[in-house]
């Protein structure tokens, strides 16, 4: 497994490209599967999340071909139905392949997905959607069975006890492009993501309307067409290079930041310290030398997203006083927090909060990574550590983080991947 060994303490400076966002991304790939023709995307992130989700979708009967960033997807066979653990468990997003293989091959079977390093992470609400809109679901030997002979437009209330679900609403809307007649999502989740998904589903033909609310509404069509789509920029990578050049005292040029979709993350980071300022297409980050400290609570978009609550609370450790970071959607994901102690942190876990007393300075130390946003936390971590600090398994940060290591050397990071 690949490691980063990084020396810490030099001032980022210079520019960086965002890349494609990754989440939404998945779920469009995943669409495919119901569209006739073939589709272009264009701005799809070079991640391992991507590989596995074109894999997923080349045994589902796909042809997918990449060039750089573009990827073009084909559906040649609709035999398979069947997304199996071995794929499922390397990465969750595989749930998204059940609406649209329900939708267009009137069958799915989908490996639950299990545990998750993040925390309990169930996907009843999907399976709800899925039933709500006519199909027989049933689990068994451990993989979801679901099967419809035709989907019917339905209410669906996509809330649950920790805001909606992301991923539910995409496999809802997903099903219900194809089912007949009108399906309206209550509480649907407003993240940029799903808007893009349904952004890109109007563009094949279909008749969304409402998306980024909590209300959407899905008419159902026939059949979808091919279509060429740019994928929206990633707003978590534009973040956590935000708060790079915070923690830092740097100065980072950020390309292609969608910064309509961080105001929660601008105004934290403001709070913090940071000069955000947009300039033409880019938006130029530095911070003071003194950083404040502030209360920062995960919410459903939007509100401070909880893929940059662990590279945050890694900024805060060196605050001038004591911070406050509740997490509302994950309310375990925090196993950053015996890592970031390993390297000096001072942090108080109170069940779904963090107390951070900032203190001087964080000291390298070698660190083992256990999800990917928690991995470029202890990342960050390291970049403005006294001394050297060894990532371990940084598997999980090319997951989601197209180049991390060549980004932060070319803005001057003492940084460097060790093969294994
Ligand atoms: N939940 C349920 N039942 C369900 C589904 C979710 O109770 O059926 C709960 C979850 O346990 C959680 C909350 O609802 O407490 C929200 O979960 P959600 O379903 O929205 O999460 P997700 O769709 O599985 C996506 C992203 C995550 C991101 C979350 C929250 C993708 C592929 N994943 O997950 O991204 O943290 O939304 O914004 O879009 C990441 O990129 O690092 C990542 C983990």
């Amino acid at each position: 497994m690949d490691q980063f060994i990084i020396n810490g303490g030099s001032r980022l400076r210079g520019q960086v490209e965002v890349a494609g966002a990754k989440n939404a991304a998945l779920p469009i790939m995943a669409a495919c599967l119901m569209c006739d023709g073939s589709v272009t995307l264009r701005n799809v992130p070079q991640l391992a999340d991507v590989e596995h989700m074109a894999t997923l979708l080349r045994k589902l009967g796909l042809t997918v071909t990449r060039d750089g960033h573009t990827v073009r997807l084909t559906v040649q066979d609709e035999m398979n139905c069947h997304a199996d653990y071995e794929l499922v468990r390397q990465m969750r997003a595989s749930i998204c392949v059940m609406g649209p293989l329900l939708a267009k091959r009137k069958r799915a079977r989908v490996a639950m997905p299990g545990g998750c390093a993040i925390g309990d992470r169930p996907v009843n609400m999907h399976l709800t959607a899925m039933r709500r809109l006519g199909a027989e679901v049933e689990l068994s030997e451990g993989d979801v069975h679901a099967q419809a002979k035709r989907l019917s437009g339905a209410e669906i209330f996509m809330g649950g006890p920790f805001g909606s679900t992301v991923t539910g609403t995409m496999n809802a809307m997903m099903a219900a492009v194809l089912a007949e007649g009108r399906t309206v999502l209550e509480c649907a989740a407003c993240e940029p993501e799903v808007a893009d998904l349904a952004n890109f589903l109007n563009a094949c033909g279909a008749n969304i309307n409402g998306q980024g609310t909590p209300r959407v509404v899905i008419d159902g069509v026939d059949s979808l067409k091919s279509c060429e789509y740019r994928i929206i920029p990633d707003r978590i990578e534009a973040g956590t290079f935000m708060i790079a050049a915070a923690a830092t005292n740097g100065e980072i040029r950020i390309n292609h930041c969608p910064l309509e979709h961080m105001l929660a993350v601008v105004d934290r980071l403001r709070q913090i310290g940071a000069n955000i300022e947009r300039s033409n297409e880019a938006v130029v980050v530095s911070s003071a030398r003194r950083l404040e400290p502030v209360e920062v609570t995960t919410q459903p978009y939007p509100g401070f997203p909880t893929d940059l609550q662990a590279q945050v609370l890694a900024l805060l450790c060196l605050a001038d006083g004591n911070s406050i970071v509740t997490e509302k959607i994950f309310p375990d994901r925090f196993l950053h927090v015996a890592e970031l102690g390993r390297m000096g942190a001072k942090l108080r876990k109170e069940g779904p909060t963090v107390i951070v007393e900032g203190v001087k300075r964080l000291y390298g130390a070698p660190v083992m990574a256990s999800d990917l946003r928690a991995s470029a936390a202890l990342v960050l971590a390291g970049l403005v550590a006294k001394g050297t600090t060894r990532v371990d398994r940084v598997y999980h940060i090319d997951r989601g983080y197209e180049r991390f290591e060549e980004k932060l050397a070319s803005l001057g990071a003492a940084i460097e991947r060790v093969k294994e």
